[in-house]
């Protein structure tokens, strides 16, 4: 017996997430964020706000500013939210909460379309559970039989559905997940809406009707990544289990008071520039499929899933490098499996994407 049989089985074969950080990057187009910055006056403003917060204090156990904010806007009960060191932590802590093993069988499950956000897959294997993954078509679109189906056989505790998903930007129906949890009351089912303001349909109307789904947003992708906020929706018997193992100071002061304040004075700032994010999304997707080696797969997100060449012939990693090296950043998927020779490209501004528009062409030609 050594230190490393102590290891949760799951964990043994997963390989740490990793951000690689070029130097002389000029196009940050990596990481699905908004990429303006605050106007500089809305940010003396901020500064002046966070001054205020005592950093000898721990921050509010319960961030009943950010909630009722929060609760207003998305027309919920403030009890019905539950908030997360970005949504990420409430993945994580719905695979801690939900893990009780079926009647008969030796461990619960997890299912969720794959390719998907990855941290799905790092929850549930860190937490002791079996991924059951649904594979996409050709297209990134999901066979709702499929998932049918395997909702029935592997009885999942949990289902993630990212409405609109990542890496792959298609927004497979949300009507049809509802119709999916309405069929399956004994699965939890996640509506991950984290990129709802670039595209998507919500399923916050169907939770009087379905006791058994969560709603999950993240602020993340509307221009506050850094502050590490997510949160999620769900009725009282889910919201009071995960209250009970959320630590009890997962949101730092300084983050609580920024998002409020954010919300509260640059709301609309911010959503005017989700606004022409859109627009550079189109202008950029349109100007790649005039690339003839590239596929562009529909997207609404605020990223692009485009594939170099065929798959597996390396291309697309070769062009990530060629790129970086060039001073622009995009997400490299490019790994045997269904993503092979696929790279993200999160939209950024005009002046950024130009730049990926310029440099492009030589980064293909030396792949
Ligand atoms: C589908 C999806 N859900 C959740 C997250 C995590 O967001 P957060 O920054 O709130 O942890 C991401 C981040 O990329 C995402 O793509």
């Amino acid at each position: 017996m050594t230190i490393a049989d102590l290891v949760t089985r799951g964990i043994r074969g997963l390989v740490a997430y990793h951000v690689p950080r070029p130097d002389g990057i000029r196009a940050k187009l990596d990481a699905n964020e908004l990429p303006y910055g605050l106007p500089a006056e809305a940010a003396a403003a901020l500064g002046r706000e966070l001054a205020e917060v005592a950093l000898n204090r721990y921050p509010e156990s319960d961030p009943v500013e950010l909630r009722a904010v929060v609760a207003d806007e998305l027309g919920v009960a403030p009890g019905s939210l539950v908030f997360g060191n970005g949504s990420d932590e409430l993945i994580a802590l719905l695979c801690a909460a939900f893990a009780e093993p079926r009647t008969g069988r030796s461990r619960a499950s997890v299912l969720y379309p794959d390719p998907t956000f990855v941290v799905y897959r790092i929850a549930a294997l860190g937490h002791g559970l079996d991924p059951v993954e649904i594979p996409l078509d050709d297209e990134m679109e999901l066979d709702f039989e499929l998932v049918d189906d395997a909702l029935t056989g592997a009885a999942p505790n949990l289902a993630f559905f990212a409405l609109p998903n990542n890496p792959t930007g298609t927004l497979w129906p949300p009507e049809q997940v509802a119709a999916l949890a309405a069929r399956h009351p004994d699965t939890l089912f996640v509506s991950d809406e984290a990129y709802i303001q670039y595209g998507g349909r919500t399923l916050v109307p169907r939770l009087a009707e379905l006791p058994n789904l969560v709603v999950m947003r993240t602020m993340s992708k509307i221009g506050m990544a850094s502050l590490r906020i997510g949160f999620l929706t769900a009725a009282p018997a889910i919201v009071r289990e995960l209250e009970k193992l959320r630590m009890p100071y997962n949101l730092g002061s300084l983050n609580q008071r920024a998002a409020v304040w954010l919300l509260r004075h640059q709301r609309a700032w911010l959503m005017d520039r989700c606004r022409e994010l859109l627009a550079e999304r189109e202008r950029l997707a349109v100007a790649l499929r005039g690339f003839p080696e590239l596929k562009v797969f529909p997207s609404e997100a605020n990223l692009l899933l485009i594939r170099v060449g065929r798959g597996g012939d390396g291309r697309a990693a070769a062009t990530w490098k060629a790129l970086a090296a060039r001073g622009v950043m995009v997400r490299n998927f490019d790994r045997p499996g269904p993503l092979a020779g696929c790279l993200r490209i999160t939209p950024g501004t005009p002046a950024e994407n130009d730049l990926l528009l310029a440099e492009l062409p030589a980064a293909l030609a030396a792949s």
